[in-house]
């Protein structure tokens, strides 16, 4: 292609990305699959692969896959970003008025109405219309520069267009970043099925998004950025209305809230506030009240501040929402990953117009905070309409007999014991094979490619075995040639498709001991460590007896893996699953025995650039070696290998007393074992 055609094509899908972005996160109406979004997404990322000269400066892939940051770099806002002062009631609200209408005598005072988000003050400098920094509000006076997160946010112009208005040299935006309910919803879920941290509020999972050094996590998070004033502008705009301002921001592609208004008294303002209360739990996004300023940008400044906050603007919050209440019951309830949640099952009580009958305790250590007992009497929160919490605990209405709650000692599930390797924070049902509550993810893992590679035994088959009882744990994937009939039965699989998924799982029989082991699905055992597993115990016999002293000696077995994998083959239904499988023909051939490897088991560590060979190919030298290259360095890892430029790792190494090699020394030594450059 030539340059010309790869520019067009590449500013196509940079427009029907941005158009969809808008669409998703700024009307809240998406108009695409997320994976269609996903296959344009990586066309346009394949271009820039092939042609990084042509890289628009507005791509969106830009969002990801920037470097991790070391640490932030602090700077001191040109403009202060201040404060607001708060109102909570309508009284409060009319005084507020009142001050303004006593400094400006005879004025007619409009006053613009916008929600307040709750997220987390950023602000955006734009340099001759292209975003250059992202800092965060910090103390007012200094924030932390986060362009490299800033960047990932899909909503958030990178460079500013408009078909009516000229472009400043100089515009500082600023206004809140912050997670849209359903993101945040989607987030939790997937977060909780894959058994890491859920955030309790949207507010602080885009809290937690911003503060990453590596704006892969920003990028991952669904993050959107609302725009709600001007710091700077030059040259000027020339608006004189605060409500004009923000549809002026609107056109350049910045989103502003769904909602805003212009109001001629005070009056109207309380009407709007009592409205959007009605509504907020319908809002896309969390508000914790409505920012009243006055609309006139001269009457602003003729207000001006008081110490750090603006006379024209006020705060008004909404009540925050709690009711009394007493814990029925404590359920703990088995994830898809076999966490154990603990749910208070509550007296149903009515919470800011919602019945509240359930809450979640989070983990153990949430119920060890709070002290909550069954039989207390709680106050229960919620701020809009997102999860109601357990606030506080009263303990002057606590009865004596009241006893402390702990961990169950068995799954309430599965009855296989549950643990919770020190370190922690979630207890989890170690029957991971037998589960009925993980059954769905243990076979999906199972079957899937790298594990057993049961082909055709996909989600749908899945879905429709379950559905008649024929598959209770993976076992009984290797019986489903009992049930021929049954599975003629379920509408449209004929035939063919029954023995197509018959030959599969006949043909998943021979495999090798690492897939097996890595298809039980133990807890922290991926496929790099089944591997390290196979080769250290050689027989499975031998990994299934393994002490926890014995498995920490694996290369690969961090301490808290090793305490899973002793717990997975505690589980005694785990055990009776695994002899059903064996019996079931499931075999390997013995592992061959390795040859001398002078490097066995070692761990090393390769960082700045080679210049006799890549990065690949030390690895594969290292490999034929025995040894094992890992990214980090760490207690186990035996040598770094430090090509030039070579940065943190070489400065860790150092540290830790671990063995550094040159280039030069590593050739040397290579070729003392035999081990030379290829010629590339
Ligand atoms: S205007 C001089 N408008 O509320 C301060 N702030 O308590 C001008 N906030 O840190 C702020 N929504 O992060 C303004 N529509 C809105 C807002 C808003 C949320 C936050 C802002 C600020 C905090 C002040």
């Amino acid at each position: 292609m030539d340059k010309t055609a790869v520019i067009s094509q590449m500013r196509q899908l940079i427009q029907i990305l941005a158009k969809h972005n808008h669409a998703y996160y700024v009307m809240d109406q998406p108009n695409i699959a997320d994976s269609e979004y996903d296959q344009l997404f990586h066309q346009l990322k394949a271009l820039e692969e092939q042609y990084p000269d042509l890289v628009q400066a507005d791509t969106p892939t830009l969002r990801v896959g920037g470097k991790a940051l070391s640490k932030f770099e602090s700077i001191t806002h040109t403009v202060p970003m201040l404060s607001l002062g708060n109102v909570f009631n309508q009284d409060e609200l009319f005084a507020f008025a009142r001050r303004i209408e006593e400094r400006l005598p005879n004025q007619a005072i409009q006053y613009d109405v916008e929600l307040k988000f709750d997220g987390l003050a950023i602000s955006l400098w734009y340099e001759n219309g292209v975003l250059v920094r992202g800092v965060t509000r910090g103390d007012g006076e200094t924030g932390e520069v986060i362009t490299h997160n800033v960047k990932t946010i899909r909503n958030l112009p990178k460079v500013l267009s408009s078909a009516n208005a000229e472009i400043p040299h100089l515009l500082e935006v600023r206004g809140e970043v912050l997670m849209p309910k359903a993101g945040f919803e989607k987030l939790n879920a997937e977060n909780e099925a894959k058994g890491e941290k859920t955030f309790a509020n949207p507010r602080n999972a885009a809290a937690g998004s911003l503060r990453q050094l590596d704006p892969n996590i920003a990028a991952s998070r669904p993050l959107a950025f609302y725009a709600y004033g001007i710091a700077q502008c030059e040259p000027h705009h020339g608006l004189t209305r605060m409500s004009e301002s923000l549809e002026w921001l609107s056109q350049f592609g910045f989103a502003i809230g769904e909602q805003h208004f212009v109001c001629n008294n005070i009056q109207e303002v309380q009407e709007k506030y009592d409205q959007i209360n009605q509504l907020r739990a319908s809002l896309s996004v969390e508000i914790d009240g409505m920012v009243i300023k006055v609309d006139s940008l001269k009457q602003q400044q003729q207000l001006g501040f008081l110490s750090r906050e603006p006379r024209w603007a006020t705060a008004y919050k909404f009540p925050a929402v709690a009711a009394l209440t007493t814990i029925e019951n404590i359920d703990w309830q088995v994830g898809r990953t076999g966490t154990l949640t603990p749910v208070a099952r509550l007296n149903p009580v009515a919470v800011g117009g919602v019945t509240v009958s359930n809450v979640t305790l989070h983990n153990i250590g949430e119920i060890h905070r709070l002290d909550v007992r069954i039989g207390d009497t709680v106050s229960v929160y919620r701020s809009g309409d997102v999860i109601p919490k357990v606030e506080k605990v009263w303990l002057e209405f606590r009865p004596d007999n009241l006893v402390e709650v702990t961990l169950p000692e068995s799954c309430p599930v599965c009855a296989s014991p549950v643990v919770m390797p020190e370190g922690e924070a979630l207890a989890r049902c170690s029957g991971g094979l037998y589960c009925a509550a993980q059954r769905i993810e243990a076979i999906r893992h199972f079957v899937s490619r790298k594990a057993m590679d049961i082909e055709g035994l996909g989600d749908r088959w899945v879905e429709s075995l379950l559905h008649l009882d024929l598959l209770k744990d993976v076992a009984d994937i290797y019986h489903l040639h009992e049930h021929r009939e049954k599975l003629l039965s379920i509408e449209k699989m004929g035939e063919k498709s029954v023995q197509n998924l018959f030959d599969a799982i006949e043909n998943s029989k021979k495999t090798t001991l690492a897939a097996f082991i890595y298809a039980l699905g133990i807890r922290g055992v991926g496929e790099n460590t089944s591997r390290m597993l196979a080769q250290t115990f050689q027989t499975f016999e031998a990994l299934r007896q393994a002490d926890v002293e014995a498995l920490k000696k694996t290369p690969d077995v961090g301490d808290i893996t090793a305490e899973w994998i002793a717990d997975f083959f505690q589980a005694p239904h785990n055990l009776e699953v695994i002899d059903r499988l064996l019996a079931a023909g499931i075999h390997w051939d013995a592992p061959i025995a390795p040859t001398r490897q002078p490097l066995n088991g070692e761990s090393w560590v390769i960082t700045g650039t080679l210049s006799q060979m890549g990065r690949e190919q030390a690895t594969q030298m290292l490999q034929a070696l025995g040894a094992r290259v890992s990214g980090s360095i760490s207690s186990k890892t035996k040598c770094l290998v430090a090509g030039e430029k070579a940065g943190s790792k070489l400065e860790k190494a150092e540290k830790a007393g671990v063995q550094v090699m040159s280039e030069a020394e590593f050739l040397v030594f290579m070729a003392e074992h035999g081990q030379t450059v290829a010629a590339s």
